[in-house]
């Protein structure tokens, strides 16, 4: 049985948005990455709070804390994990930004492995949850250190290890190495996922089959596509994936921009739900001249007009 989960992701992985994925059948989601340290200054701050929230659709939820230093990761763990929320914590060694990887946070740790390990191992000490590491193959190509990461993570209790198949460096160009990826995978005897480039549950089942992975954690594959998860499933019983036809389409945006409405200030959910909007029709036909009309819609009501006259003239 292999593992399929909901990559983190920063400004489009809400608890909105996983919830939608928990009920096409992805079993387990995470947090975007949320600074240990900004929590630990601020723990009742507004943007910590909403980044915290657990959806009632969610299934299995983990959390992600970014941060550089191992005493501060692995206290505000702890004190997380106390709010009996989360069903693991994951470190983010992975992160590329300029903003955070230069610092040693996110990607950067894999730079100083010992601190990293004393990362890993604190944290394990700190909680009695699961703790898992997300990195990528190394900070460039001269350094490519995943391996010995991962065998360090193994080593210091770590249960799980995702890892994306790029190095800083590369940011998100060119192609994720899965023979590296299983490079990693088979230097280890704890699970590693592969993470990177899956855009179709096809794509997905395929490389699962290919590589020695115990799953797949899929990211930008699953903007406005959440019917990945169920696809994966279909094939992997080896039933035909079901199309998902413009009309699914709609239907999800109305139930994503209820819920969105639900928990944001109308101004503020109309803005967030433009990007997701963008990725439900991206590929339809008058969709990027229906994108512009919407960004500069206020009325949620208005919108969804806008998609159905888009879906109803697919139909001619
Ligand atoms: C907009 C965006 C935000 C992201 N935020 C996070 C994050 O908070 N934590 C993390 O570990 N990775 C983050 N990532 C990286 C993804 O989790 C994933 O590793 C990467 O997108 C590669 O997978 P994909 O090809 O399936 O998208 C982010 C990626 C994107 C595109």
């Amino acid at each position: 049985m292999y593992q399929v989960r909901l990559a983190p992701m920063c400004g489009v992985t809400d608890h909105v948005f996983r919830g939608i994925c928990a009920e096409m059948g992805c079993a387990q989601g995470y947090t975007e990455m949320i600074s240990a340290m900004g929590y630990l200054c601020a723990p009742g701050q507004r943007a910590v709070q909403d980044l915290m929230i657990r959806g009632p659709q969610e299934k299995k939820l983990v959390l992600q804390l970014f941060g550089r230093e191992p005493d501060v990761v692995s206290e505000a763990a702890a004190r997380m994990e106390a709010l009996g929320r989360f069903d693991g914590i994951d470190l983010n060694m992975g992160c590329p930004a300029h903003k955070i990887a230069p610092s040693g946070e996110g990607c950067g740790l894999m730079r100083v492995p010992d601190v990293a390990e004393e990362m890993m191992r604190k944290t394990v000490r700190a909680v009695s949850l699961p703790v898992s590491v997300k990195m990528r193959l190394g900070w460039d190509r001269d350094h490519m250190n995943a391996v010995d990461l991962a065998r360090r993570a193994e080593d210091a209790g770590i249960s799980e290890i995702t890892v994306h198949g790029r190095t800083r460096e590369q940011q998100y160009s060119g192609e994720a190495d899965w023979e590296e990826i299983q490079r990693v995978s088979e230097s280890v005897s704890i699970p590693v996922l592969g993470n990177g480039d899956i855009f179709s549950a096809g794509q997905a089942v395929s490389l699962m089959k290919k590589y020695r992975v115990a799953g797949v954690m899929i990211g930008r594959g699953a903007m406005g596509n959440p019917w990945i998860f169920r696809q994966i499933a279909e094939l992997s019983r080896g039933e035909a994936a079901e199309a998902v036809s413009p009309a699914d389409r709609l239907a999800m945006i109305r139930t994503h921009y209820g819920r969105m409405l639900a928990w944001k200030p109308k101004q503020i959910a109309v803005r967030e739900m433009r990007k997701h909007i963008g990725w439900y029709i991206h590929g339809l036909r008058g969709a990027s001249r229906c994108r512009a009309e919407i960004n500069r819609t206020e009325e949620p009501e208005a919108v969804l007009r806008i998609l159905e006259e888009l879906i109803s003239e697919g139909k001619d």
